[in-house]
């Protein structure tokens, strides 16, 4: 079977380019998934639908250090290649497109895609360049891989709007697959970072599910003030003593501004630091 073949592993971003102007010559429909490694189901479920969409399927592994912070986890993301490989083989990938930092960024780059306005909320104010470093390096994958659609995870709802917008607006011939998020059995939405958690941190993480879930019923109940949403879910997450709040947010799911009331399609959005990991989860609902 397919399935279990192993994929091929290239590492020169220019083989891979080659690589895929061949395969559009032959009229052969390409699908990207960008990651950063460290596989777990979300990113398998974004294989499995590029895998079902596409005649080939290639993952991109690559911990992209323009889109840290100083400070941030560069250094101790977890990496773990081998196994990575094998998660691709079982979902039917056939290319790990695998570069180095210094293949992906030539010294002294003097070009980067800044996405504006979506990159001014939620995430953008406390990780200030993220989303350049996310635009760029995903511009640099667009255009290394051609490929004719890419896929994106829903859990990173701020990146996925940001890379449409780009596409968008630059007009690459990409089609921007959203994927919905996928969590463990007791809903914490999966993530590489949770492997930073101890084993109480994995009970108490828990709590950004909760505090959405929360906000669901209310907004169900009848609730309407984003204030009074932001400050019970505040609660909830404060009771929480390994925890600290980045931002709780209440924005529309288009133009992520915030709202003061909960009308239309509304983004409920949370980032809360659980022990080290810095960990994000959201849902959006329609009133
Ligand atoms: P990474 O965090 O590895 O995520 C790669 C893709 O998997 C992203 O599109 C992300 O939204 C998706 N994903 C992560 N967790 C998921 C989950 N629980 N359910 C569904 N999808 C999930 O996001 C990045 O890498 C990087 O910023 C990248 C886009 C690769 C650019 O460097």
């Amino acid at each position: 079977m397919a399935e279990n073949r192993q994929p091929e592993v290239i590492n020169d971003p220019r083989a891979v380019q080659e690589r895929s102007l061949g395969l559009r010559a032959l009229g052969k429909s390409i699908g990207l998934v960008p990651t950063m490694g460290a596989l777990h189901a979300g990113h398998v479920a974004l294989c499995e639908r590029a895998r079902a969409q596409n005649d080939v399927v290639v993952v991109s592994i690559f911990v992209n250090p323009a889109q840290f912070g100083t400070g941030e986890d560069y250094k101790k993301y977890p990496r773990t290649f081998d196994k990575d490989v094998e998660k691709c083989a079982g979902a039917g990938v056939d290319v790990v497109f695998a570069p180095t930092a210094s293949a992906m960024y030539p010294e002294e780059q003097s070009s980067f895609v800044d996405v504006l306005k979506l990159t001014e909320h939620l995430c953008g104010i406390s990780r200030p360049g993220h989303f350049r470093g996310v635009a760029t390096v995903v511009a640099k994958l667009f255009n290394i891989v051609l490929p004719h659609r890419a896929y994106f995870g829903e859990k990173d709802y701020q990146q996925l709007l940001v890379i449409k917008r780009m596409t968008r607006d630059l007009f690459f011939p990409v089609e921007i697959v959203p994927v919905p998020t996928v969590r463990e059995k007791d809903g914490l939405a999966m993530s590489s970072r949770n492997a930073y958690l101890s084993p109480e941190e994995r009970t108490d993480a828990l709590v950004l599910k909760e505090a959405l879930e929360h906000f669901r019923s209310r907004v169900a109940e009848g609730e309407r003030s984003a204030m009074r949403l932001a400050g019970e879910m505040a609660e909830i997450i404060e009771a929480v003593p390994s925890t600290e709040i980045d931002y709780i947010a209440m924005v529309d799911a288009e133009t992520l501004e915030d709202v003061g009331e909960i009308k239309g399609k509304i983004l409920a959005a949370l980032a809360v630091k659980v022990g080290g990991a810095r960990l994000i989860d959201n849902t959006v609902l329609e009133v």
